[in-house]
């Protein structure tokens, strides 16, 4: 059986990311609404089909996320995706969270679903190749908001998931993402993901989760898409290497940055910059999924 802190540090093996695949049914017929296609089991096997037969793929990705139903899907041949992955070298990983629920009943800030069942879960997954899983906390800032409450439950909850993701030999991704929609400036949305990232590695600490098994996903910190502050890529890679310097330990192998809605291009950018300025131990890379995306689907645009 493979290590999990091997698995962790090929997956960000210098010059090579993940491509995050793992939308929702209903996530992904909102992008095959975008190019006039109707999602089906069949339609959604073509696309990521399709993603997966990239020329050499794997000088680029190390794994790729998916979505349960893409784990176990055939193609009009009977050859499954997954393997189609393993055999071009590139980890098949699982999102394992169940969505989000409001944490109360104004339904502003939620908590992730999913940790009871967790463990059962897990099992085929790893029983049929799966290397790490995916678990994503959603942190919106507004007023008055993100609460200590809401911080709490979600690294709690993080921190939980990734022990029991290691316990079944699955490296976890422990992905807080502060949202990026909203008029909060640089500065708010580096000071809330900095409080989020402290809270997160305490609660990661205190459940004696091996850090070198896992891989962050955080945010870039960048202004809201709302504010009237423009996106400025040298002071966005700035504050993140500051943020991620302030609260990540030295022990984590690999930080995957998620795009959030950020252009690929922009994406692609403060990733740019940010490893220009890396003088710290962890890779630095992307799991991202619009920003890998966003141009792929355009010009599959539904063909064969
Ligand atoms: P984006 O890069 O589109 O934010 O998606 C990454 C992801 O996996 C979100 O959970």
């Amino acid at each position: 059986m493979e290590n999990l802190e091997n698995i962790a540090e090929k997956i960000v093996e210098k010059g090579k990311g993940i491509l995050a695949a793992d939308e929702s049914t209903n996530t992904i017929k909102k992008r095959f609404d975008s190019i006039n296609t109707v999602s089906t089991e069949l339609s959604r096997c073509d696309y990521r089909e399709t993603l997966f037969s990239t020329t050499n793929i794997s000088n680029f990705i190390s794994g790729v996320i998916l979505f349960e139903e893409t784990f176990f899907q055939k193609n009009k041949n009977n050859e499954s995706l997954k393997e189609k992955l393993e055999n071009v070298n590139c980890y098949p990983g699982i999102k394992i969270d169940q969505g989000l629920e409001p944490i109360n009943k104004d339904k502003i800030e939620t908590y992730t679903k999913g940790i009871e069942t967790l463990d059962e879960r897990l099992k085929p997954f790893a029983d049929n190749g799966a290397k790490f899983t995916k678990w994503r906390a959603v942190i919106n800032i507004g007023k008055k908001i993100p609460t200590n409450e809401c911080l709490e439950k979600n690294s709690s909850l993080l921190a939980k998931y990734a022990l029991i993701s290691q316990k079944n030999n699955l490296v976890p991704i422990v992905e807080p993402e502060v949202i990026m929609d909203g008029n909060h400036s640089l500065e708010e949305c580096y000071k809330v993901t900095k409080k989020t990232l402290n809270m997160v590695f305490d609660s990661l600490k205190k459940q004696n989760v091996n850090l070198k098994g896992i891989l962050l996903k955080p945010n870039m910190i960048v202004p809201g898409n709302k504010s009237n502050e423009k996106l400025d890529i040298a002071e966005s890679a700035k504050k993140t290497l500051l943020c991620l310097r302030d609260c990540v330990s030295e022990q984590v192998p690999g930080i995957v940055f998620l795009s959030g809605g950020l252009s690929s291009v922009n994406a692609t950018m403060i990733l740019n910059e940010i490893n220009k300025l890396n003088d710290y131990p962890w890779k630095l890379s992307f799991s991202y999924g619009r920003a890998l995306q966003e141009d792929a689907l355009k010009i599959w645009a539904g063909k064969k």
